[in-house]
């Protein structure tokens, strides 16, 4: 992966997807094409993580981010993605 890209993974294990990853997967591959960063993001799904308990769990260049609901989600993106808007 090119240095200046930033790779999400989206844990779709049945817990995350359950507990909101579901709604979670949609609201990221909007906002990546409202911000014009799809081409700068590798977005992908993923098997269970292994954080079920605390999900629905996403990764971001190799940092777990759990709990994070569909309200919040473009916040958190907004702050984790600043270095490539
Ligand atoms: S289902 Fe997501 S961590 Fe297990």
């Amino acid at each position: 992966m090119p240095e200046n890209r930033v790779e999400i993974k989206i844990c779709l294990g049945s817990s995350c997807f359950s507990r909101g990853n579901r709604e979670l997967l949609n609201v990221i591959k909007e906002y990546l094409k409202k911000n014009h960063i799809d081409d700068k993001v590798v977005f992908r799904g993923a098997r269970c993580i292994g954080h079920c308990s605390e999900g629905p769990n996403i990764v971001m260049n190799g940092k777990l981010i759990s709990g994070i609901t569909a309200s919040e989600a473009e916040e958190i993106l907004d702050r984790e993605l600043i270095n490539i808007r």
